[in-house]
């Protein structure tokens, strides 16, 4: 069995999850599930970032401990990604000892092999955003921008690491490994990067200013960088396993260059460990144009959807509409649109007339096909090239187009019924007739049966129910599922089952 260790970026815990933070774990979670289904051993990561100034910030705010601000907030967003179908192996919590005590080592050791460094810092200090700004911040007039408030010129003694001594090997490793980062293009964007010269890192806060951190193992008086703690947790978290490197980290666009293209793999190397196998980065979701995004309010609670419509239509509309790697708006009429047109009245359809005809022509049990002619023939072979298509299509990522595959088999399917005409055969006495109705019933079950074996990893709830109603009890081995044949012969399917219920507007909710 080949192992495959997948993680997703760790959210920062100062605010709820939004519909961005989501669709990350959702994809990673399609990407576990498909992986299983092809028979790997996957080991699934992900977790909460809980260090830092806006974490520290937000707690003060509301007048609580950092400790209970996080236990309250993480505990929300792990609840999110159970209730969301996350299969997740394990969930690691920065704020957890075993974390803590894999950085500090990790730290110690950099420090005793002169990674790191002590200096003075010289830097403009933005009180109102507590963080340093750099000359890019500055107007074009040489002043800063009024969001920061006042800005004092800092000194202070703090730790770097020595990571442009790495820079040359970094763009060696880019060289020698093409598809690291998927997309590909995006890889060029760091060799991009990559031209101008790398600064080393500053890793340290003094504890006057940020007290919620990791204390640096050399000195008591700093805690750590945020980002040199969370970047950790892939490794932390599997240290006992022998799981690194990781086969994919996945992480939005916005923490590709520097954190993960440039520190991570440094942090790792000048460690003595691999960098994980590849990096994958996807878009962003957009409302009116601009990301997503918990500061500028109006973000989607994915509860909200949930309540309305249901797990799987949430799983299925964020996979379905997105191309991994690019960016998607996010409006209520397009959610609306492959609600009602692709799963109510397409695939919630079919559920229905292989439901409702088995019961009245076939007192509820499967019968087998007896006829192959054109109409059959040609949903088979579609079958064929759907499958064929769709599993590399997964393999690549291209989950979206995998969909509409299938969901064009799904339509298929439903012509085929429209064109066999159940209902008039039957009306028929004629044996000829009757072998036609009982292949058009065992036929509109099994492509039904193979549809939603195809889109198990996207809407694993979905594909139980689905099977539940049609009497089938899936075999271990996925791919066997996909054969077609007689499965369902003498099954005995439910009366009927609600899907996707219909119609759903805005104004009149599901
Ligand atoms: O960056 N669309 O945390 P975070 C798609 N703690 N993805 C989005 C998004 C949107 N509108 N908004 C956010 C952090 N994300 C760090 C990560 S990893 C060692 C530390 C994604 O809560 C974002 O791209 O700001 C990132 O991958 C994840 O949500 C967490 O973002
Ligand atoms: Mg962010």
């Amino acid at each position: 069995m080949k192992s495959f260790y997948i993680t997703t970026a760790i959210d920062y815990v100062n605010s709820a999850p939004h519909l961005g933070h989501a669709y990350e774990k959702v994809l990673t979670d399609v990407i576990a599930r498909f992986r299983r289904q092809m028979g790997d051993k996957v080991y699934f990561l992900t977790g909460t970032d809980e260090h830092g100034q806006k974490v520290q910030a937000s707690a003060r705010k509301q007048g609580i401990e950092a400790q209970a601000f996080v236990d309250k907030t993480a505990a929300e967003f792990r609840s999110l990604w159970d209730r969301l179908g996350v299969s997740y192996d394990d969930f690691i919590r920065t704020t957890e000892p075993r974390h803590k005590q894999v950085v500090r080592d990790l730290l110690q050791k950099l420090f005793d092999a002169g990674e790191i460094y002590r200096a003075e810092y010289r830097g403009f200090y933005s009180t109102r955003q507590e963080q340093f700004l750099q000359e890019k911040d500055r107007l074009p007039d040489g002043s800063w921008p009024e969001l920061f408030g006042e800005v004092t010129e800092i000194v202070e003694p703090n730790y770097f690491f020595r990571l442009k001594k790495y820079q040359d090997w970094l763009i060696d490793f880019l060289t020698k490994n093409e598809d690291w980062i998927f997309p590909k293009y995006r890889q060029k964007q760091v060799l991009e990067f990559l031209k101008e010269p790398l600064n080393d890192l500053c890793i340290s806060r003094p504890k006057e200013r940020l007290e919620w951190g990791i204390p640096l193992p050399f000195d008591e008086g700093y805690v750590t960088y945020v980002w040199f703690d969370a970047l950790l947790n892939y490794y932390s978290a599997v240290v006992d396993k022998g799981l690194w490197p990781a086969d994919y980290n996945l992480i939005g666009k916005d923490i590709l260059v520097p954190p993960h293209a440039v520190y991570w793999p440094i942090m790792l190397h000048a460690c003595g460990l691999p960098p994980p196998k590849h990096l994958l980065v996807h878009g962003w979701w957009l409302q009116s144009g601009a990301k997503m995004s918990k500061s500028t309010g109006g973000a989607v609670n994915p509860l909200d959807l949930i309540a309305q419509f249901g797990v799987d239509a949430f799983r299925y509309f964020l996979i379905r509409e997105m191309n991994v790697g690019q960016d998607s708006e996010f409006t209520i009429e397009q959610f609306l649109v492959r609600y009602n047109s692709e799963l109510a009245n397409n695939l919630g359809n079919l559920v229905n007339r292989t439901l409702n005809m088995t019961t009245r022509f076939a007192a509820g049990v499967l019968p087998a096909a007896e006829v192959v002619e054109a109409p059959e023939r040609e949903l088979h072979e579609l079958w064929a090239k759907t499958r064929d298509e769709v599993i590399p299509l997964c393999e690549g990522f291209q989950f979206h187009t995998g969909i509409e595959r299938t969901i064009a088999f799904v339509t298929a399917t439903n012509a085929y019924i429209e064109k066999r005409a159940p209902w008039k055969l039957g009306k028929s006495a004629t044996p000829e007739d009757q072998a036609l109705l009982r292949t058009a019933l065992a036929t509109m079950a099994e492509a039904l049966r193979l549809a939603v074996a195809l889109l198990q990893h996207v809407v694993p709830g979905t594909t139980e129910k689905i099977n539940a109603v049609l009497g089938h009890q899936p075999g271990p081995d996925w791919r066997s599922e996909l054969q077609w044949g007689s499965k369902l012969n003498g099954s005995k399917v439910a009366a009927a089952l609600v899907l996707f219920p219909r119609p759903a507007t805005p104004d009149k909710p599901a």
